[in-house]
């Protein structure tokens, strides 16, 4: 039998001793060389028949070879060969071929099944238990097949498993206006669409973990893929398709919540650090810390920041709609509270010091109910009637996020604990009683009188444009009973 012609092409002179060693005389050698340039300087009698190709030199790329080298070849073929000390792989067109230097030597001794032209392959490439490598061929497609079948199972398991989990847990308050219905109802698809996307990848890559892991002896590369277009383009497409039904979910939703109603009752909102405001223009009623709202009727929110540097966000989590105040910036909101009951505005955006603390009370009545609230504020007040709109107040506007009544020290403001009518110690050094004068000026100019031991600057500033002149009485009647 005669000799095939090998050619041995790598930048690593071990490589190149080692496969000249590994043949001995059962091939004739015609070269060993460092790359494609060299290889084509070959003398035309010398073609080789077969080209050793070390897989560990990434810049032998098979694609180079195909233009520089003998385009008329037919019977030309291409072993892609791994030496690692004394062991050695063979690898075919980056295919596994064979698992060792038997499987070289065999295809030198022509045990080939035909000759093909070059890049080409009748049958799929086998390793050395003669398995199909090459997942193009359709045993190996019915194989896969069976895999896929098995994982699409697993999904849509999974999918319900997680679904039934996430239906169980109690994300969201119950709803308490009707703009509610479209925004829990998008939440729901979308739970549903991340039911699906949870199971795909984590059914997919656990399986693969499983299935596909290394098992025994084995230490060979895994298979090569070339890309699949089908593949892309139905991941490209059908994720596509799916947002632009969000987004168009999404567009009729934000119609819905945000479409003027009927009838609406004007109500103005306004946030400063750290509390909120409402004031009833059409009931002449200013300044509430409260937001008291009819059930059943459609409120037209118009919203305003007093800050300048921070922004505030109303949300009530009951209503499901939120909106950011941007200072200088007017908002707007529309609810229409369903159920009777009382809830929380929450600022919803980091806000400063007192975030935490930037609360109002919401209460959502009946008809007769709220009528009585607004009769009520209109009405004139007992001192211990103003000392409760005072603490009103003052929980609803942030002041405790800095003072306390409880005489602790440590405050970033001072106590009001026993603070009327007593004397106080000022930085300046001098000493001032607490008298209503004294407190309206340290609500409405905080920095002008520093007392002792604490910071200027800390305080807003603006709560002479917040409050209005009974407002402040109610506050200075509140520290009266801080005994
Ligand atoms: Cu205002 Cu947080």
């Amino acid at each position: 039998m005669t000799k095939e012609r090998v050619l041995i092409v790598s930048t690593h002179p071990l490589f190149r001793d080692g496969i000249i060693r590994l043949l001995g005389d059962q091939a004739d050698v015609v070269g060993a060389v460092t790359n494609w340039q060299e290889a084509q300087e070959l003398p035309a009698g010398r073609r080789p028949q077969v080209i050793i190709v070390d897989h560990d030199s990434p810049e032998l790329k098979e694609a180079d070879l195909a233009p520089l080298l003998w385009p008329d070849a037919s019977d030309l073929r291409v072993i892609y060969v791994t030496l690692a000390g004394d062991k050695m792989v063979v690898h075919e067109r980056h295919q596994v071929a064979g698992a060792g230097e038997a499987d070289l030597l065999r295809a030198l001794k022509g045990e080939r099944q035909e000759t093909l032209p070059y890049g080409q392959s009748s049958q799929p490439p086998q390793d050395s238990q003669g398995r199909v490598t090459r997942m193009e061929q359709p045993s190996q497609r019915r194989n896969y097949t069976r895999h896929f079948i098995i994982v699409t199972v697993l999904v849509v398991i999974t999918t319900a498993i997680s679904l039934f989990i996430l239906s169980r847990i109690p994300w969201l308050l119950p709803p308490a206006t009707t703009q509610a219905g479209p925004v829990d109802a998008l939440l729901s698809l979308h739970v549903v669409a991340i039911a699906f996307l949870f199971a795909l990848v984590m059914v997919f890559m656990l399986y693969s973990l499983v299935v596909f892991r290394r098992k025994g002896d084995e230490d060979g590369d895994g298979d090569h893929f070339e890309g699949n277009t089908k593949l892309e383009i139905t991941w490209t497409i059908i994720p596509l398709i799916t947002v632009l039904i969000f987004s168009y979910l999404g567009a009729v939703g934000l119609r819905q919540v945000t479409a003027a109603q009927p009838n609406e009752m004007v109500v103005e909102a306004t946030a400063f650090s750290f509390g909120w405001q409402f004031s009833y223009p059409e009931l002449g009623l200013q300044n509430s810390p409260k937001l008291n709202l009819p059930v059943d009727r459609p409120i037209h929110l118009k919203m305003q920041s007093r800050d300048t540097d921070v922004i505030h966000n109303f949300w009530v989590p009951e209503f499901r709609v939120k909106q950011d105040l941007v200072p200088g910036v007017p908002a707007e909101l529309r609810i229409t509270p369903n159920r009777i009951g009382n809830y929380l505005v929450r600022c919803n955006e980091l806000c400063g010091t007192g975030h935490t603390y930037m609360l109002a009370e919401v209460n959502v009545l009946d008809q007769a109910g709220f009528d009585a609230w607004v009769e009520e504020q209109k009405a004139v007040l007992s001192p211990e009637q103003m000392a409760q709109r005072g603490e009103d107040l003052v929980n609803a506007s942030g002041c405790i996020a800095c003072h306390n009544i409880t005489g602790d020290p440590g405050g970033i403001g001072p106590t009001w604990k026993g603070m009327f009518n007593h004397q106080v110690q000022l930085a300046d050094g001098s000493t001032v009683v607490a008298d209503e004068e004294y407190l309206k000026n340290s609500i409405i100019d905080p920095n002008g009188q520093i007392v002792a031991g604490y910071n200027p600057g800390l305080m807003p500033a603006n709560y002479a444009d917040l409050f209005s002149e009974e407002q402040l009485q109610y506050m200075i009647e509140y520290f009266k009973i801080l005994e």
